[in-house]
């Protein structure tokens, strides 16, 4: 007998994957260009040219084999040691290339962490919405993922459902910010009452929670007075997993990192397990040229003007035609409030509009629809009168 649940998993597809499939057979039938598919989360703007350029003189200046050869399971020494000093130099942090694990991008980041540190049955707390693949994740990892609401409104981290969510179950506290789906961003404010209740928590109770923060949206800012704090320099049992998927604009290639705070007392221990979660998972050694490429680079982000005018755009039209819209500070999503109850019934009304949108459900946040805008800019236009039309259709009602 095969194993049911992955058998499920690979044979059901997520209603995102759905829907950007409609939009596929959708644009067949009426056109490319009345199709205003907001369906997935894959970067529209091209990786900056210091990628094209440094991946052509990697290429014709390094010895191929040494190139396209293994690196050490855990990564390249000289990618990890120039990774960790750029961490130090922009966040304050004493972090060393033994802190680091090179990964195929925040997926394997994930999933290796979460099978380093929980045993059956643990509980790990996210906030809603989240993005989907953490139950996944989560559940293949032996453990049990605990969403607690977001605040009403803003999407924030609500401390109070938070310390209703902990228990002598817990063993970690799973957050991404800037958010998928919201576009939110945790502020200072957020992160030190998130960390000041499980502070709270863990002592008396002898317990030892993580704090892991996702962080494939970490330069995908659009002001620089928005701040996103960071974690180790708040909690020393935090773990990062990072990945160049989005900064870079490279999500089909498959590189990010893991980076293992050592303010917290058994880092050495969390390491090994980081490593052996690797070995485990069949996850060493991450592509090398890529790492490679990411030793180069490590400091450099797309074009993200592209996102900032989409999200302008789109804000202040949806804003205007009447939609109740969560205002996104980073990443390339937007949360917007059905105009009825059940957002499922809202996206299906939106595709008669030839709008794809996913509805929050997916991202335990029902009521309201994600809107992906890393789109062309002509598309958001395009798309305007669309928006308005479905906006009219229930004030017609
Ligand atoms: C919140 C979040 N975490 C993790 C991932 C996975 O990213 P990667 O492509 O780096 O595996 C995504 C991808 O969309 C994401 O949105």
């Amino acid at each position: 007998m095969l194993n049911g649940k992955n058998v499920y998993l690979g044979k059901v597809r997520s209603s995102i994957r759905e829907l950007f499939e409609y939009g596929k057979k959708r644009k067949a039938e009426i056109g490319e260009d009345n199709v205003f598919d907001f369906s997935l989360g894959n970067p529209s703007v091209p990786a900056p040219a210091a990628v094209r350029e440094a991946l052509i003189d990697i290429i014709e200046h390094t010895d191929p084999v040494a190139l396209h050869g293994y690196t050490s399971a855990q990564g390249d020494f000289s990618v990890r040691k120039t990774i960790a000093d750029y961490i130090n130099a922009r966040f304050s942090t004493s972090l060393t290339a033994d802190n680091l694990y090179m990964t195929c991008g925040a997926a394997a980041s994930l999933t290796i962490t979460l099978n380093a540190i929980l045993n059956p049955g643990d509980e790990v707390i996210t906030i809603a919405p989240y993005f989907p693949e953490y139950k996944v994740f989560t559940e293949q990892a032996g453990g049990k993922l605990i969403a607690v609401a977001g605040k009403v409104g803003t999407f924030g981290i609500d401390v109070e459902n938070l310390k209703k969510a902990l228990s002598p179950r817990t063993k970690a506290v799973l957050i991404n910010s800037p958010n998928n789906p919201s576009g939110v961003v945790y502020g200072e404010e957020d992160i030190s009452l998130l960390v000041k209740e499980i502070k709270e928590y863990s002592k008396p109770h002898g317990m030892e929670i993580y704090l892991i923060s996702d962080e494939p949206y970490r330069e995908l800012v659009f002001d620089k007075d928005t701040k996103v704090p960071y974690i180790m320099n708040y909690y020393e049992r935090s773990i990062v997993c990072y990945s160049y998927s989005k900064s870079l604009s490279l999500p089909g290639e498959r590189i990010g990192y893991i980076a293992v705070n050592n303010k917290m007392p058994e880092w050495e221990e969390v390491y090994a397990g980081v490593c052996g979660a690797g070995r485990a998972l069949g996850y060493v050694c991450a592509p090398a040229l890529f790492q490679q490429l990411v030793k180069r680079v490590y400091n450099q982000t797309s074009n993200i003007s592209v996102y900032k005018l989409n999200r302008d755009r789109l804000l202040s039209a949806l804003e205007e035609y009447g939609y109740e819209v969560v205002k996104p500070d980073g990443a390339f999503y937007m949360f917007v409030k059905a105009l009825e109850p059940d957002a499922k019934r809202f996206a299906e009304r939106a595709k008669q509009f030839e709008l794809l949108l996913v509805a929050g459900d997916d991202f335990e946040a029902p009521g309201y629809v994600r809107i992906s805008y890393c789109v062309s800019p002509q598309m958001i236009l395009r798309s305007l009168p669309a928006f308005k039309a479905l906006a009219d259709s229930y004030k017609s009602v």
